[in-house]
């Protein structure tokens, strides 16, 4: 890859002076209690929670594995919950709107009293011990927020698994987590229609290769669905049956939180593992800092749990401050395309957090939708999950923020467990395009391929201290942990490539890897070759990143298929079909090249350096090596005639 910037950004924006004196952070100090001794940084950041027992040392760094806050114990669903109760047991916890206009009003007394409800059916009629695994398959309601601190409070490690996952995918997160409980929901609303997660949840289970032993289901659509006696049962009935006190686990700072699988470069998603003392420590300071959050904000991040920006800054961080959080079952476009802004005007919300491919879409939609409603109670605006384009930052800096608000570019991941690089919004100016510098108390790099570090120029980001939240390992294979994040540069690998400028500033320019960001969602290549192997039709397939102007990027498979199968666009279609079944819609390629050969060298390995350029439109540099070099042209034709006659997917 080359360390291009795809845009540099000529204007620097300042957050406002009355921001400025009212925000959390407006002074360096934290960068220099940090710089000067990180480990009381740590410390105090700690402090902040509450804790059943102190911790014995701050780190231990056995690398790549780490201890945060050693033999500290500590529950997070008290941290989120019962702290709170003293002061704020009638503060709106959870404000949530379902797609059908239903509201839901909960205060933290209410949602203590829902957690420790679900926490005592998990442990009296569902068996569910400390240290059991729960999948979780649900759509955005607060039950889902119930669940993963009821999963907390008793111990159990909660496996969220975003509700547009396909029966096969949930079937294989199920089996690798080992699970012993599924909790799901009837059905789930997306733009008018009911997806039916129970159906796909009996699909995935309709095997003997998993140990689930019930499935707790909420009904929320009211949709008919299929019941397995003796396995399915009923949320509301359970809960009716227990009382709203359950004694919280004793947890150590190193006991498991949660698993949250993530697309790699192989085939099989990562289990990430989180645990539960420097995780909290990170989700509740980063949250506090970064979104500059006080006591009166409504705060929205509109990523859904099944995401880690869901786990970290809707679920953990926000509750752990004792924050209002607003939740909404819906999509953006339905049951128009300005209902965010509807929603924004109606519930008040000051911090808006959402993904640069949304706001893309907003700009195609165009600035009068927004310009309708009263948008002035945002004071805050963040972004996650890829790059921002300047043009995007700029829209969503005037025709959302009304040249008021600060944005906070975020970069992390799920295996960093919060966010590493952003500005501080009351501190720092803004550059559009740029995340902004590593957090206090986080230390990153940018490096070439020996690890030396890049001062001018692009590399590869790394981090190079470890951070409290930074994942513990991969659920059952600690050797893939080694090998993918630690086995390249002397510290952490992120796979993605960045420059750094001047003043310090990181732009990340996206993945070096196989691994590509659609609508800020990681996909595998190598997981979509082999789901298009699995189709019979096909012989190969090798897939590589398209640019796409709203989704940032997109798919595009190149495919041999088997002998007599003749190549017609209902195949292409059905292709497509088959992807998405087998993962999930994110999955599913933009574009389908049927081809009779991919460029390969004389030992018959592909050279996927040559199909990205192809995918880019890029010079392909030097072909000597391949055995058929006229394929390189050919496929370039074929790409551009796909592209000319694939019809838009929205
Ligand atoms: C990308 C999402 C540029 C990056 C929190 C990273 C970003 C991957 C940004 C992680 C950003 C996330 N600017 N790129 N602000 N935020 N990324 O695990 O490539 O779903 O490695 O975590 O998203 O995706 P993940």
């Amino acid at each position: 890859m080359s360390f291009d910037a795809h845009y540099i950004s000529e204007k620097v924006f300042q957050p406002s002076l009355p921001f400025k004196e009212n925000a959390v952070v407006n002074t360096d100090d934290l960068y220099q209690e940090a710089d000067q001794d990180r480990m009381e940084f740590w410390n105090k950041q700690a402090q902040k929670l509450e804790w059943i027992k102190p911790w014995e040392a701050t780190c231990e760094w056995n690398k790549p594995f780490a201890k945060w806050f050693v033999n500290g114990k500590l529950n997070a669903s008290v941290n989120c919950i019962d702290r709170h109760l003293e002061t704020k047991k009638d503060k709106i916890a959870l404000q949530w709107e379902g797609e059908n206009g239903l509201e839901r009003n909960i205060t933290y007394k209410e949602l203590s009293q829902h957690v420790n409800q679900l926490s005592n059916v998990l442990r009296n009629q569902l068996s569910v011990k400390k240290g059991d695994r729960v999948t979780l398959y649900m759509p955005l309601i607060p039950e889902l927020v119930f669940a993963v601190l009821a999963c907390a409070r008793i111990g159990a490690i909660h496996s969220v698994v975003f509700g547009g996952f396909s029966a096969e995918s949930l079937k294989d997160r199920v089996q690798d987590s080992d699970s012993k409980l599924v909790i799901t929901a009837d059905g789930g609303s997306r733009r008018g229609k009911i997806l039916n997660l129970k159906n796909i949840v009996d699909e995935a289970l309709d095997n003997n290769e998993h140990h689930v032993e019930n499935v707790l289901v909420v009904k929320h659509a009211h949709n008919d669905c299929h019941w397995e006696e003796g396995r399915d049962v009923d949320y509301q009935t359970s809960m009716e049956k227990e009382s709203a006190e359950c004694k919280a686990e004793v947890m150590d700072s190193e006991d498991p939180l949660f698993i949250l699988y993530t697309s790699g470069t192989t085939g099989k998603p990562k289990g990430i593992l989180h645990t539960t003392g420097g995780y909290l420590t990170h989700a509740t300071y980063s949250t506090k800092v970064v979104f500059d959050l006080k006591d009166d904000d409504v705060y929205w991040c509109t990523a859904d749990i099944g995401w880690i920006t869901g786990h970290t800054y809707l679920t953990y961080g926000p509750l752990s401050n004792g924050a209002t959080v607003f939740m909404y079952e819906g999509t953006p476009d339905y049951p128009d395309q300005g209902i965010f802004w509807k929603l924004i005007e109606k519930y008040k919300i000051s911090i808006m957090y959402t993904a640069p491919t949304a706001i893309r879409s907003f700009m195609k939609w165009g600035d009068h939708i927004p310009a309708k409603y009263d948008l002035s109670s945002l004071r805050l605006l963040g972004s996650v999950g890829e790059p921002i384009n300047p043009e995007a930052w700029t829209w969503y800096y005037t025709h959302i923020g009304n040249n008021n608000c600060p944005i906070v570019d975020t970069w992390w991941q799920t295996e960093t467990g919060g966010i590493m690089i952003s500005t501080l919004p009351g501190l720092h100016n803004m550059k559009p395009g740029y995340a902004g510098k590593p957090l206090p108390g986080i230390s990153a790099d940018i490096c070439d391929h020996k690890d030396a570090s890049v001062q001018k120029g692009g590399g590869l980001l790394s981090l190079t201290e470890p951070w409290p939240s930074m994942a513990r390992g991969i659920w059952g294979d600690n050797e893939r942990f080694k090998e993918v994040y630690w086995s390249q540069l002397d510290s952490y690998f992120t796979g993605d490539g960045a420059i750094r400028d001047k003043d310090g500033y990181i732009m990340v320019l996206g993945r070096v890897d196989d691994v590509i960001n659609i609508a800020g969602h990681r996909i595998g290549t190598m997981e979509v070759e082999s789901s298009l192997v699995d189709c019979d039709k096909v012989a190969e397939a090798a897939v590589v990143g398209v640019q796409d102007e709203i989704k940032g990027q997109a798919l595009l498979a190149f495919v041999i298929l088997k002998k007599d199968t003749v190549e017609t666009d209902e195949l292409k279609y059905e292709l497509k079909q088959f992807v998405s079944k087998k993962i999930s819609p994110i999955a599913k390629p933009k574009f389908i090249v049927f081809t009779e050969d991919l460029p390969k060298t004389r030992s018959g390995k592909i050279m996927r350096r040559l199909l990205k350029a192809i995918a880019l439109n890029q010079e392909v540099g030097d072909t000597t090596s391949l055995a058929n070099p006229g394929i390189v042209s050919e496929l370039r034709e074929r790409f551009k005639k796909e592209k000319k006659e694939s019809i838009p997917q929205i």
